[in-house]
């Protein structure tokens, strides 16, 4: 059964975007079908092109395949119970790392986790036009990832991400109870109104 038509949820954007920002979204539910090494390569090149404060490049990754199956299940025991239910059934997870401080003068870097958000930001849009799906996870447990993994005193242990193609509906089915309704729960946004201001805070811009 071909279940990709009914899985989608575009929105209709109040203005005019590339419909890559309409159509994507953060699945429950993946295919275990393999994600090829060139595009997940690409994915994280796009990452590795995104701005960043001072060109500091503070985002770090560290991934797994399902089938690499060690490293696979201890990336899924640092994400929260919540997130392992689902995430797990992913063909290929992630752990999102920034660094603290500045590499020039050991200065705190404020804007570090900004710009792994930026990378991941980044990365999304390019899986996405390669028919993948991201869905970000914060629920991770930064002291398991720094106990299951050698990080270095710098880097704080900050998002995980599951990557992979869409799920079908047998799928979807097959979460626990409840997720199947968070993936097909309708993608609801702010206003602009709610979010730009133009002369003072929360007074709608007037453009
Ligand atoms: C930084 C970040 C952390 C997130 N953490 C979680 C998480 O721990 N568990 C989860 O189920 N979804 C998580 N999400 C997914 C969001 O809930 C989702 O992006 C939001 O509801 C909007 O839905 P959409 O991505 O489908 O448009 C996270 C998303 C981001 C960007």
């Amino acid at each position: 059964m071909n279940t990709t038509i009914e899985r989608t949820k575009a929105v209709q954007p109040d203005y005019a975007i590339l419909p890559i920002f309409s159509q994507r979204f953060s699945p429950y539910a993946f295919s275990s079908k393999q994600v090829n090494t060139e595009d997940l390569r690409a994915c994280f090149e796009a990452a590795r092109w995104a701005m960043s404060s001072y060109n500091e490049q503070p985002w770090r990754y560290l991934i797994a395949r399902a089938e690499n199956q060690e490293e696979f299940d201890k990336i899924v025991s640092c994400l929260w119970d919540a997130n392992q239910a689902w995430a797990k059934k992913a063909p290929v997870l992630a752990l999102g790392f920034y660094k603290k401080s500045f590499s020039q003068n050991d200065k705190p870097n404020k804007a570090a986790p900004h710009d792994l958000g930026a990378a991941s930001a980044f990365l999304t849009v390019e899986a996405t036009q390669r028919g993948l799906y991201v869905h970000q996870m914060i629920g991770v447990d930064p002291d398991k990832v720094r106990e299951q993994f050698d990080i270095p005193e710098d880097f704080e242990p900050h998002t995980a991400m599951a990557i992979g193609y869409l799920g079908s509906l047998e799928d979807l089915q097959a979460l626990p109870d409840g997720y199947a309704d968070r993936d097909r729960a309708e993608r609801s946004r702010k206003s602009q109104d709610e979010i730009l201001f133009s002369g003072q805070f929360g007074k709608a811009a007037s453009l």
